[in-house]
C-alpha cells in the first residue's frame, strides 16, 4: 500500500548537509499496525509527516498504491491526504473555541459531507467513545484522555485508510493510554492501517510490527 524507496531528508547548513532521514526503505501493507520507536530526534515525527503527505521536502520515492507522490500535482496530493489519511497528535490539537461535536465535524465540512450524513457519522462516533453527554462541551472542559478520544474521533470521522498517530498517549496516564490503544486495536481489526510513533514499549504490543529508528535510519524491523 505504501512504499518508500531510498528516502532521504536533509537540511543544508552553511558548511554541511545534515540528514534528518537517511536511506529509508519501507513497505507497509494494507491493514498493518506498525509502531515506530526510538529516542527523541530519531526522525519518527519527520517520517510520519512525510507518510501523511504533510511534508514534501525529501529525496527518494514514495508510492501510495501504484501512484508516485512526487509525480502528483499539489491538488491531487492534498485531496489524497484528505481522503486517505487521519492524523492524531500528541497534544490533541483540538480547536478550543469549538465544541466536541464541532471539532469532530471539521474534517467532514472540509470534505463537503452532507449535513444529515455528518450528523449520523458524529452520533455514531460519540456513541462509540461514550461522549454523547459531552458533545456541547469545549476541549478545556475535558480530561486529557477524553480530549485524545475527540482527537481520534476527528481523525477517523472521514474513514481514512491510514491512521497516523504521533505519540498519541504521550500526555496521558497509563489507564487512559491503554484505552486509546484498545481503540486503535479495534480500528486495526476493522481494517484500518495504523502507523504510530511512541516512547512506550507496551503500546507497541498492541500492534503487529515494530520498527526502531536511530539517527534518521531504520535500525530494526520485526513482526510482533
Ligand atoms: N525543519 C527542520 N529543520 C531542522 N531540523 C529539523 C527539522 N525537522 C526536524 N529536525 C530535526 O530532525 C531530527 C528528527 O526530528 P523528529 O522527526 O522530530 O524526531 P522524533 O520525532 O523521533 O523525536 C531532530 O534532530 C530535529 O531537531
Ligand atoms: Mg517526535
Amino acid at each position: 500500500m505504501i512504499q518508500l524507496k531510498n528516502l532521504d531528508k536533509f537540511i543544508e547548513s552553511r558548511f554541511q548537509r545534515v540528514f534528518i532521514l537517511k536511506g529509508i526503505n519501507l513497505t507497509i501493507g494494507e491493514g498493518e499496525f506498525l509502531t515506530l520507536m526510538g529516542p527523541s530526534g530519531a526522525g519518527k515525527s519527520t517520517l510520519l509527516n512525510i507518510l501523511g503527505l504533510l511534508d514534501e521536502d525529501y529525496e527518494g520515492e514514495y508510492f501510495f498504491g501504484d501512484r508516485s507522490i512526487k509525480s502528483m500535482k499539489e491538488r491531487e496530493r492534498s485531496s489524497l491526504h484528505k481522503s486517505e489519511f487521519g492524523y492524531i497528535f500528541q497534544a490533541y490539537h483540538l480547536i478550543d473555541e469549538l465544541t466536541v461535536y464541532e471539532n469532530i465535524e471539521t474534517p467532514l465540512l472540509y470534505r463537503n459531507v452532507p449535513s444529515s450524513e455528518r450528523k449520523s457519522i458524529i452520533a455514531n462516533l460519540m456513541d462509540r467513545f461514550n461522549m454523547v453527554a459531552k458533545k456541547d462541551l469545549f476541549p478545556a472542559q475535558l480530561s486529557g484522555g477524553q480530549q485524545q478520544l475527540v482527537g481520534i474521533a476527528r481523525a477517523i470521522a472521514g474513514k481514512p485508510k491510514v491512521l497516523l498517530a504521533d505519540e498519541p498517549t504521550g500526555n496521558l496516564h497509563s489507564g487512559q493510554a491503554k484505552e486509546i490503544m484498545e481503540v486503535f486495536q479495534e480500528l486495526h481489526r476493522e481494517g484500518t492501517t495504523i502507523i504510530q510513533a511512541t516512547h512506550a514499549r507496551e503500546n507497541a504490543d498492541f500492534g503487529t510490527r515494530l520498527i526502531t529508528m536511530l539517527d534518521g535510519k531504520i535500525e530494526t524491523d520485526e513482526s510482533i
